[in-house]
């Protein structure tokens, strides 16, 4: 077995313990929500027993590698070239509100570059995998990026960071642009997911601005393993550390690139 199988098979069991105890805490966290600094921004009692639950198995088997997750921060030696970035609750706000959407999501960089990613939505029993040159999977069967090859025909994904209220670089007037453009475009809640949904030809593209890398790891080697593409708005490569990331079946990378850089440059939004 190669080391990346072992890693993806590691890293599945450990999402899939994860996802059951978010399961087992959905609609129980009422009393224990609160908020992390700016508003809206939410952590319950789930996100934590996640997180212990990831924490513990990845030491276990891994007690050398890097550690980067939503609530611990940084752990372990962060010069070691393995580097495991984790969201144990991708979707708080949907977790919060019983909207069921949303996942845990475990990604491998190996040198700074996305190879490993699980992303497991408990409530709907989804697992996304792939590793790199390994192919994507849905529940263990391959799966592929949409082949929608015109704006006027697709369904994007985005979302809008925490600090929407702080800042005129929003997203706001992408969204709108976007939207008069397409066949709509969706606001999920969860990035994990809505990279996941890009994969499996669900969606058929996805942006977003003010992501962590935790947000994304996973769902970059899945969409990239699912045949699609993943760069920066302007098509450069994905710095997974700047929070900026456009993601799509391939088809739509150009046009889609060209209309977010569009919207940038007039300001459109007050900016
Ligand atoms: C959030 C979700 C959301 C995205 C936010 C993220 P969280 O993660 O992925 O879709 O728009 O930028 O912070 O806080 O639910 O783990
Ligand atoms: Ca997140
Ligand atoms: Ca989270």
């Amino acid at each position: 077995m190669t080391n990346l199988q072992i890693f993806l098979d590691i890293a599945t069991e450990t999402a899939l313990a994860a996802g059951a105890v978010l399961q087992g805490y959905l609609g129980k966290v009422e009393d224990a929500i609160t908020e992390k600094g700016r508003p809206g921004d939410l952590v319950t009692v789930a996100d934590k027993a996640s997180e212990e639950v990831i924490l513990q198995a990845l030491g276990r088997h891994f007690p050398n590698h890097a550690i980067l997750t939503e609530e611990s921060g940084k752990l372990g030696n962060q010069n070691n070239e393995f580097l495991w970035a984790i969201d144990p609750l991708d979707g708080t706000t949907n977790f919060a509100h019983q909207y069921p959407f949303f996942a845990v999501s475990i990604g491998l960089l190996i040198n700074g570059v996305p190879q490993v990613g699980v992303i497991y939505d408990p409530f709907h029993d989804e697992l996304f995998r792939a590793a790199q040159n390994m192919g994507a999977t849905r529940n263990r069967s391959p799966i592929q990026v949409s082949d929608t090859s015109e704006l006027s025909k697709s369904l994007l994904v985005t979302g809008f960071a925490y600090d929407r209220r702080e800042t005129s670089d929003n997203n706001y007037a992408e969204f709108c642009h976007l939207t008069h453009l397409t066949q709509g475009v969706r606001r999920s809640g969860s990035a994990s997911l809505d990279l996941a949904h890009v994969a499996c030809g669900r969606l058929d593209g996805y942006w977003e601005r003010g992501l962590s890398p935790w947000d994304i790891a996973a769902g970059i080697i899945i969409v990239r393993e699912a045949g699609g593409k993943v760069t920066a708005y302007d098509r450069t490569p994905v710095k997974i550390e700047s929070g900026r990331i456009l993601a799509t079946n391939g088809h739509l990378h150009d046009s889609l690139s060209q209309e977010l850089l569009q919207v940038q440059s007039q300001g459109i939004g007050d900016r």
